[in-house]
């Protein structure tokens, strides 16, 4: 949301005042979140009983023993998996609960480790409340989040088998083993026999068990003894880890928290052997190595918290949970990657400790090896986690995209520039800018409308008065293949009349409260109910509301923003949803809290694929709130960011995070949401921002416009070229979706993740590279700076992008490159070749039959390579073999191309697209690095589909710092066809 500055009111003055967006603005302007408003881990009973647990354990050293045991006789190995079950010792007495364990092991190497709760038969231990919310773990994360990727490997076998253990070798050549110990239970995993990840390592496992709830009989009271009394209770000793006062009911910030079920939160630490930085659990505003979470300079005193929540302008270098979460971690050491992926929607907070290990005491610390300790601590939900032991980063992302799935082939219009602010006022206004976006040759591909477009918001309706013809401004846009993007938010105004609203509550597919009651909370609109996405019959009938002839004035180009998916309450607990409320299946919100955006998502994704029979078009759903998963449904953005230098420099690690998390489309709001840019800031947001896989400029409603071309000059300019240079890179942007999609690689990438070899580059998170372009970026993120120092991970040469300057690198050391005001730090790694296309034009849909250019970056050995993949940008043609996938490679003195995935196109029956596509040619090659044996060259030949040609080539000598460099123009080669240059 962005009513920041409410947070000095209560929550239900601030919401009603919300009710007025304007009047709500005029409370926020340069106002910071309150950390206040967000609980801290002791504010949150059960995170403050895991980390008084995990205290205990470590104060009590070896004399510690986790009370969890696996009796052998109770364990089976079995077609890959193992089944036991975990007695839990729950008193003095020893009595136990048990706690059956799968250990799975997936054909993809991947282990899965599944811990639940027997469920309870005996009457007397019946959980006793009677809000209908589910009596079991919950067990549907997996539902929304898993695709694929589970088929169980049979080849997995025990090695060794006894009284106190059992251990699988599973995976690749059998290389990994899980060393499963009965007592105290933990799992050790291996690969080649050296240990990576070990399970209970700290003995801090705790499932708190499902109990009865004993009422405890009032006291009686004396006259005159209530005063002691209290004090009586202060002093009772009781060990915080079962400080029983949040068990069955919580308060936080005046609102009080039911819990029907009582403790039932789920905790285990997991070590990561030998590793030093660990990465992942977006989505947070800070450095993409994470710190360590218990105190100490430098670090952390809270733990990292994932429950997404509407943090607006949220603070920086900070573990506050914020949008989104994805429970996936990977670790990094020199050449060696590990993860896990702990699958778990409810409340969530990871502490994170780093412990040298010796073996020589006397070694003081030489030799000595980094571990990294992680305890993870969930509210509710089963114990749930996939154990992924690489040894590569890129084995890592493969392995959870098999199970999560990846990004969505995007619509190709989604990846060029979006302009948004909160809000264009009108069809005429959104006219208008189009209209100077044109005059000033600024290429964009869609305009956004915000919350006020809608009567009332009240979403599915326009406000009538300021939007009097939508389709001829849909008309008007699509001219020159523009797009418009409506926001649709999960809240629906509770208002009699409203189609919507009367529908959603005449069907029942509202959340529901605690008493069964639809659910009423406060948002934009004022009073609101929530869908509830989790219902298939909502999903069904959300569908129905997207039909161009029920949601009149959308056309095939309009698209949708999905926000305050969290969700946003404003008068809620911590701005959610009360943890009490009851979705579909009868399971509170506590358990699906996390996976509740995706949902929403999910329904409009969904509703976009039926909005008219016959015509089947991508998706293109923005959302702010997502979990493990909601890669395949669409982008994101990092919410409520503000117009400062900081919050542009944390968008870099950000964006780095989501990619390496699997849901690499996303971007933040260029020129920062809340604030008015300097012309400095906005214009090193642009060239930050052609960065970004989702490239989008969004300003909040008191911000002043700042569409680029309003800007003085040079700034309008600079704005302008950083757009076209994305716009002539788009080719290279969409083969790295395309990748994306493949195989879940994410689309900019950060150091450890392309050299992990290079440990200098572990902590690096401001530069990363492009896809597999080869292109590697930094962009300049502070004020007045005019030279950047670039993190040079190889032996490679490095070229500028724009001047082809050779530069003088050093592997391992940084390299100082110019970066005045008009240009964005760039270099090309040799030995790639780029696609691109260089006629400027107003969007990238006018750009869809252009020729295209290859830079050929020559590398050390002379070689060079690259991809161009390109389908139609819009279908779902691609799936029957209707895209061009080529390969580009220069060896010895040839350059060629051909099919990158070896298929005989002319097998391919091809549609109209394809067929279309045979205009369109190689035009110009560039080659930078050309050897000097070709100085006196003026032509080379190119050999295509039976024919010999010979094209002019252009020689430049090297001179100054540049590169020498060859220039061929006419190439003339068709893109889907093979070809040859040769230069011999
Ligand atoms: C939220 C969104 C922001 C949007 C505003 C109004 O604050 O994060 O992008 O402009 O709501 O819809």
């Amino acid at each position: 949301m962005a009513g920041a500055g409410m947070s000095q009111l209560s929550p239900r003055w601030a919401a009603f005042l919300c009710l007025f967006a304007v009047l709500c603005s005029l409370f926020m302007p340069g106002v910071a979140v309150k950390e206040n408003d967000f609980k801290k881990c002791d504010q949150s009973g059960f995170c403050k009983r895991n980390r008084a647990y995990a205290d205990n354990a470590v104060a009590l050293g070896s004399e510690w023993k986790a009370p969890y045991k696996i009796p052998s006789e109770l364990a089976s190995f079995k077609d890959g998996q193992f089944h036991a079950t975990i007695l839990k010792t729950i008193d003095e007495q020893g009595n136990t609960v048990q706690l059956p364990i799968t250990v799975s092991f997936l054909k993809s190497g991947t282990a899965r480790v599944t811990v639940d709760e027997k469920k309870r038969q005996d009457k007397d231990i019946e959980i006793r409340h009677n809000s209908g919310a589910r009596k079991e773990r919950y067990n549907e994360a997996e539902k929304w989040t898993i695709v694929g990727g589970l088929d169980v490997d049979t080849d997995a076998k025990i090695s060794h088998e006894g009284e106190t253990g059992i251990k699988i070798q599973y995976g690749p050549n059998l290389a990994f083993e899980a060393d499963i110990t009965y007592e105290p239970y933990s799992i050790e995993f291996k690969r080649d026999g050296v240990s990576q990840i070990r399970f209970n390592d700290r003995g801090l496992i705790n499932m708190e068990h499902w109990r009865p709830k004993i009422e405890k009989p009032e006291p009686e009271k004396k006259e005159g003894e209530e005063g002691q009394e209290e004090k009586k209770e202060e002093i009772i000793d009781v060990p915080p880890s079962e400080d029983e006062g949040t068990w069955w009911e919580e308060t936080f910030g005046g609102n009080t928290d039911s819990k029907p079920r009582g403790p039932e939160s789920v905790a285990l630490d997991i070590t990561f052997l030998g590793y030093e930085h660990v990465y992942g659990i977006p989505e947070h505003a800070g450095p993409l190595s994470l710190k360590e979470t218990r105190g100490g300079e430098g670090n952390y005193a809270e733990p990292y918290r994932l429950y997404n929540a509407d943090v607006f302008e949220y603070i920086l270098d900070s573990p506050m949970t914020l949008y989104g979460a994805i429970p996936f971690m990977q670790a990094q050491r020199k050449d060696s990657t590990v993860g896990v992926f702990w699958l778990n929607a409810a409340e969530t907070w990871i502490d994170i400790t780093k412990a040298k290990e010796s073996k020589n005491p006397l070694a003081l610390g030489i030799g000595a090896k980094t571990n990294t300790q992680t305890h993870w601590i969930s509210e509710s939900g089963l114990m749930d986690v996939f154990v992924f032991l690489g040894p590569t980063p890129r084995d890592i992302t493969k392995s959870y995209a098999e199970l999560t799935g990846t990004t969505a082939l995007p619509q190709e219009f989604s990846i060029g520039y979006h302009q948004c602010r909160w809000n264009y006022v009108s069809d005429d206004d959104v006219k208008e800018v189009d209209r100077k976006m044109d005059r000033y040759h600024i290429p964009y591909d869609v305009i956004w409308l915000d919350i006020e477009y809608t009567d009332d918001k009240k979403y599915f309706t326009w406000d009538n008065d300021m939007f009097k013809d939508p389709i001829s401004m849909g008309k008007h846009l699509d001219q020159h293949g523009r797009k418009l993007v409506t926001i649709i938010d999960p809240h629906i105004k509770n208002a009699g009349g409203y189609h919507v609203s009367d529908e959603l509550k005449s069907k029942g597919l509202a959340v529901k409260n605690k008493d069964g009651n639809d659910f009423d909370g406060w948002c934009w609109p004022g009073s609101s109910h929530w869908i509830d996405a989790f219902n298939p019959a909502a999903i069904k009938w959300w569908s129905t509301l997207f039909n161009y002839d029920k949601f009149k004035g959308t056309m095939e180009n309009t698209f949708i923003w999905n926000d305050m998916n969290e969700p946003s309450v404003f008068n809620g607990p911590e701005v959610t949803m009360p943890k009490d409320n009851l979705h579909h299946g009868g399971w509170e919100h506590r358990d699906v809290h996390n996976v509740n955006g995706m949902t929403f998502h999910n329904a409009t994704y969904e509703a976009m694929l039926s909005r008219k029979k016959g015509e089947l078009k991508r998706p293109f759903v923005l959302t702010r709130s997502f979990f493990a998963g909601s890669q395949r449904l669409g982008a994101m953005w990092t919410g409520d960011n503000q117009a400062s230098w900081e919050h542009l420099g944390a968008s870099v690690p950000m964006i780095l995070a989501q990619g390496i998390s699997g849901f690499p489309f996303s971007g933040a709001d260029v020129g920062g949401f809340f604030g008015n840019p300097e012309l400095e800031l906005q214009s090193r947001w642009y060239q930050a921002g052609a960065f970004y896989p989702f490239f989008r400029g969004h300003a909040h409603i008191d911000a002043r416009r700042r569409e680029p071309f309003l800007l003085a000059e040079p700034y309008r300019s600079i704005i302008t070229s950083a757009l076209r240079l994305r716009y002539s890179l788009l080719p290279a942007w969409y083969t790295a979706f395309y990748h994306a999609n493949q195989d879940g690689s994410p689309i900019i990438r950060p150091l450890y993740w392309t050299h992990p070899s290079e440990e200098g580059g572990f902590d690096i998170d401001d530069q990363f590279f492009v896809g597999s372009t080869g292109l590697l970026v930094k962009p300049v993120v502070e004020k007045d700076k005019r030279t950047v120092d670039i993190y040079i991970p190889d032996d490679e040469v490095y070229y500028d992008y724009f001047n082809y300057k050779k530069h003088a690198t050093t592997k391992g050391k940084y390299l100082t490159v110019d970066a005045p005001l008009e240009s964005i730090p760039v270099l090309i790694r040799g030995g790639h070749i780029i696609p691109r296309r260089d006629t400027p034009r107003r969007s990238s849909q006018l750009m869809k039959f252009d020729d295209y250019t290859l830079v050929v970056a020559i590398g050390k050995n002379g070689q060079a390579e690259g991809e161009l993949y390109v389908d139609d940008g819009d279908s779902f043609d691609y799936e029957n073999g209707q895209y061009i996938h080529r390969k580009f490679k220069l060896e010895g003195s040839t350059l060629s191309s051909t099919d990158a995935e070896g298929r005989d196109i002319k097998s391919v029956k091809e549609g109209k697209w394809l067929k279309l596509m045979h205009g369109v040619s190689v035009d110009r090659i560039i080659v930078i690095g050309a050897p000097s044996s070709w100085a006196n060259k003026k032509e080379v030949e190119v050999e295509s589909e039976g024919k010999k040609t010979s094209v002019p080539l252009e020689y430049h000598n090297a001179e100054g710092g540049r590169a020498a460099y060859a220039t061929i123009r006419r190439v003339a080669a068709r893109i889907g066809a093979d070809w040859t240059v040769s230069f011999a």
